[in-house]
């Protein structure tokens, strides 16, 4: 409201200098922005943070998948396992483009121990769980999280089998010796074999401050 008066107080201001003082036109347009008072819904902002969030993580994943299996061509899964230590968060992060957003996956069975989830993505995670277990199909969540200033955005990573099973797959079965040797060398605590085709893996996890969603719209 009191930059609707501002606006118009200065509007006033400038036509009433009269005719022979010409106002220029970037003055004009400059007024005309000012005046157009951006009012955005909740509901606005979030299907904006959501539309993001299925990007952001779409393309984290595409890009993941192609390097991993770059890596596998190249050398083998044991030198894929440690290529995916070396490398795995840095390709996760590369197409985030500010700071302020934190994206990572995280799990509650993990292999990398910094991809266990906070208290606030452990409640969402249990959800996930939940509806894993009973059949539910997850969809893509957002919350209000730091006293609303921040979107926690999630999605639930499901488990396909496949050329996933050697690395998290029945280590009795679906693991080869040397590969679960340089598991146990590069992670020590691991606990992220055994999935099964249908299981819930973990879920991505995307930060973004509500500023940084505000500025796209
Ligand atoms: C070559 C072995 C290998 C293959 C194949 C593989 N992964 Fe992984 N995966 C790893 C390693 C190593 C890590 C830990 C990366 C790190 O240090 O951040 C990991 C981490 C993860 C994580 C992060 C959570 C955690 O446990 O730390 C998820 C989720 C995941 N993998 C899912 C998958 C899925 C889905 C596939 C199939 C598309 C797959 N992985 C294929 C080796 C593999």
């Amino acid at each position: 409201m009191n930059n609707t008066y501002l606006t118009l107080g200065l509007f006033l201001f400038l036509i009433s200098c009269g005719p022979r003082e010409r106002v220029s036109k970037e003055v004009f347009d400059e007024v005309n922005k000012t005046m157009e008072v951006k009012r955005l819904s909740d509901a606005e902002i979030l299907q904006e943070a959501m539309i993001w969030g299925d990007s952001l993580t779409s393309e984290a994943q595409k890009n993941l998948i192609s390097s991993l299996q770059k890596a596998i061509e190249e050398g083998g899964f044991e030198h894929a396992i440690a290529f995916c230590k070396e490398n795995a968060s840095t390709i996760t992060a590369s197409k985030v483009p500010t700071e302020e957003i934190q994206l990572k996956r995280v799990a509650f069975k993990n292999r990398n121990p910094q991809n266990v989830p906070d208290s606030d993505e452990a409640l969402i995670l249990d959800a996930y769980s939940y509806n894993a277990e009973n059949g539910i199909e997850n969809k893509p969540n957002i919350q209000k999280v730091e006293n609303g200033e921040v979107f926690l955005y999630t999605k639930a990573i499901m488990f396909p089998g496949g050329v996933c099973s050697n690395c998290h797959g029945d280590p009795n079965t679906e693991i080869s010796s040397e590969v679960l040797k340089s598991i146990k060398e590069l992670y020590p605590a691991d606990q992220a074999t055994g999935f099964q085709q249908g299981d819930l893996r973990g879920m991505w996890s995307l930060k973004i401050p509500k500023k940084e969603v505000v500025k796209r719209l």
